[in-house]
C-alpha cells in the first residue's frame, strides 16, 4: 500500500475510534502499574531507611496502585470528596486531584464542563472520547457537533446550555466503562447537577439515563418521557432522558425521535423561565 493509502486508513481507523495501538500478546497493565508504583516508592525512601529494609519488604501501596483496580473503598471516597465540595470551582479541583479511579490514569485531560453554568439546562452525556480527552471538554467531536446542531435547532447554543458527562475521564479505546468505575464517577456528577441546580435536566443516552434516574428501563423507552433526577440532599430536577448524539449519528432515521424531545425541552425551557 502507498503512503497516501496508508495515511487514508489510518485517518478511517481514528475516525471510527480505533486510535490505540496494540500489541501482539496481552500486557498486564495492572502489573505495570503496580511494578512501577514499587519502584517510585523506592525511591522516596530515605537512604537510611533502605539500607535496614528486610529485602522482599514490599512498600506500602502509595495511591497510584490503589488506584489500578477500583475498588469499593474508593466509591467511599469519592462520596465524601464530592460532598464536601461547596462549588463548581471546588469540585473541579477536587476531581482534578481525585487519584480513586483508574481510567484517570490512561487519560490525557479531566473533562469537568462546557458551557454556562447559570443556564436553566444541563445536559449530560457518557464518557469523553478521543477529541474530549484531547481538548479537555464535552462533546466536541462528531457528536458534540450535532449536538451543536441539535441545540441551534432550538435556538440554543453552549452560552444558553451547561454540558458534562457522567465519567469524566476517557475510557481507552473508547470501551465502556466498568460499573465500579462508574459508581466511584457518580458521586460527582451528582455533585456537580446539585451545585448547578438547572431547572431541567437531560441524559442523552443510555447509561447517564440509568445512572441518574435510577433505572434499568432502556432509552427506547424511557426518552420523551419527563422523570425526575432526585440529587443526594433531595432536589428534585425534572428530566428528560433522550438518545444520544453518537447513535443517531449511527442511526440517523431515529433524529426525529430526538426532534420530538427537543421540542419537550424547549417548550419546557420556555415554561420555567
Ligand atoms: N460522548 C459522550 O457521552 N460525551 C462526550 O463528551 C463525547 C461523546
Amino acid at each position: 500500500m502507498d503512503s497516501a493509502g496508508l495515511r487514508e486508513l489510518l485517518t478511517f481507523y481514528a475516525d471510527a475510534g480505533v486510535d490505540e495501538p496494540l500489541l501482539e500478546e496481552a500486557a498486564d497493565r495492572f502489573e505495570e502499574t503496580r511494578t512501577e508504583a514499587e519502584k517510585r516508592a523506592a525511591q522516596r525512601q530515605p537512604a537510611q531507611q533502605k539500607a535496614v529494609a528486610a529485602p522482599q519488604a514490599r512498600p506500602a501501596a502509595p495511591a497510584a496502585a490503589r488506584a489500578a483496580v477500583p475498588d469499593d473503598a474508593q466509591a467511599a471516597r469519592a462520596r465524601e470528596i464530592a460532598k464536601s465540595a461547596e462549588s463548581l470551582d471546588a469540585l473541579r479541583e477536587q476531581l482534578s486531584a481525585f487519584d480513586g479511579c483508574n481510567l484517570k490514569t490512561t487519560a490525557k485531560n479531566t473533562v469537568f464542563a462546557d458551557g454556562n453554568p447559570q443556564a436553566g439546562v444541563m445536559f449530560v452525556g457518557e464518557a469523553p472520547g478521543r477529541d474530549e480527552d484531547i481538548q479537555g471538554l464535552p462533546f466536541v467531536g462528531r457528536s458534540g457537533k450535532l449536538l451543536d446542531r441539535m441545540l441551534a435547532a432550538i435556538g440554543l447554543d453552549r452560552t444558553s446550555v451547561y454540558i458534562s458527562n457522567v465519567i469524566p475521564w476517557r475510557p481507552p479505546g473508547n470501551r465502556d466503562p466498568s460499573p465500579l468505575e462508574t459508581e466511584i464517577c457518580r458521586p460527582f456528577i451528582e455533585r456537580h447537577i446539585e451545585l448547578v441546580s438547572p431547572k431541567i435536566l437531560v441524559t442523552l443516552g443510555n447509561p447517564s439515563t440509568k445512572l441518574l434516574l435510577n433505572t434499568q428501563t432502556g432509552i427506547m423507552r424511557m426518552r420523551g418521557n419527563w422523570a425526575v433526577h432526585r440529587t443526594p440532599s433531595g432536589l428534585e430536577i425534572p428530566t428528560m432522558p433522550t438518545l444520544h448524539p453518537a447513535y443517531l449519528l449511527r442511526n440517523p432515521a431515529h433524529k426525529k425521535l430526538a426532534w420530538h424531545d427537543f421540542l419537550a425541552i424547549k417548550l419546557k425551557l420556555e415554561e420555567a423561565i
